[in-house]
């Protein structure tokens, strides 16, 4: 069972991808691995190439070359309907249908497995009450809500299937800073509730600090850098991350000598 415990969950080996047949990539000869458990956040500024390795992970992007494995299962597997539904993804901005009933938004991909309703709404419920929204939700719309409870209800859709693995593309992008906090502590809840593997794009690095086991730093396409906080602080493998950790550095009052 420890062998199990520990080995990878998912897996990049070499991945690169160009959008244009080869002329640029946005991805390049990325390589690392993600444990069962674990929380790994993509950092990295805008078109650095986070949303483009998250998506490899559930096969909505194929890579131009290398692999990606998930649960074992890679290439055409991972681009199958069935396989992409099993894997929870909140993508970036909140995608809920503003004439669907909330409980209806979060049955969505149970619906699309073909239950039927009264287990799609129980279900729906169930998710609901895991990323703690109070009873009484589930028949309004999404306008009715505010945007923190907007975006709880799509984590809820994103772990309406019972899944293990759950993206995350910068969830929380739009909201205040006390709600963002606020549904930073509930992804920390829910891993440790529901033992979940997460992959949590951010550009922000405090985002990055306070979610994250381990950090893919991204720059260009390339990956600068994968490693705890820690890690990153004392050890910078470039310049850029260097640089990049710099302030919380100063922030938190590590690496002085004083
Ligand atoms: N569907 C697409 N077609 C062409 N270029 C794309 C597409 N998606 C992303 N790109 C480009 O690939 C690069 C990385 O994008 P992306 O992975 O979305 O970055 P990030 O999520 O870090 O902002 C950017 O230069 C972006 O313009
Ligand atoms: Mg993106």
């Amino acid at each position: 069972m420890a062998e199990i415990a520990s080995s990878a969950l998912i897996r990049f080996e070499d991945v690169g991808k160009s959008y244009d047949g080869g002329q640029s990539f946005a991805v390049r000869h990325v390589s690392f691995q993600i444990a069962k458990g674990e929380t790994l956040v993509l950092l990295g500024s805008s078109g650095s190439g986070k949303s483009t390795l998250l998506k490899m992970i559930n096969g909505l992007i194929a890579p131009s070359h290398g692999a990606v494995t998930v649960r074992d299962r890679s290439g055409q597997q991972l681009q199958s309907v069935q396989m992409r539904r099993s894997i929870g993804y909140v993508s970036q901005g909140i995608a809920l249908f503003p004439f669907m009933r909330v409980w209806e938004n979060v049955a969505l991909p149970l619906r699309l497995a073909g239950l039927p309703i009264e287990e799609r709404k129980r279900k729906a419920t169930e998710a609901l009450r895991l990323v703690e929204l109070p009873e009484g939700v589930e028949d309004r719309l999404p306008s009715e809500l505010s945007g923190g409870q907007q975006q709880r209800v799509g984590v809820a859709r994103a772990l309406v299937t019972g899944t293990d693995i759950l993206l995350m593309d910068e969830p929380f992008g739009a909201l205040d800073a006390i709600t963002r906090e606020s549904l930073q502590a509930e992804v920390a809840r829910l891993k440790e509730k529901l033992g979940v593997t997460i992959v949590f794009v951010t550009h922000d690095l405090f985002e990055a600090l306070a979610l994250a086991d381990r950090i893919v730093v991204m720059h260009e396409g390339n990956m600068e850098q994968i490693g705890t906080a820690d890690e990153m602080l004392h050890q910078p493998a470039t310049d850029f991350v260097r640089e990049l950790f710099e302030k919380p550095a100063k922030l938190l009052k590590v690496g002085g000598r004083a």
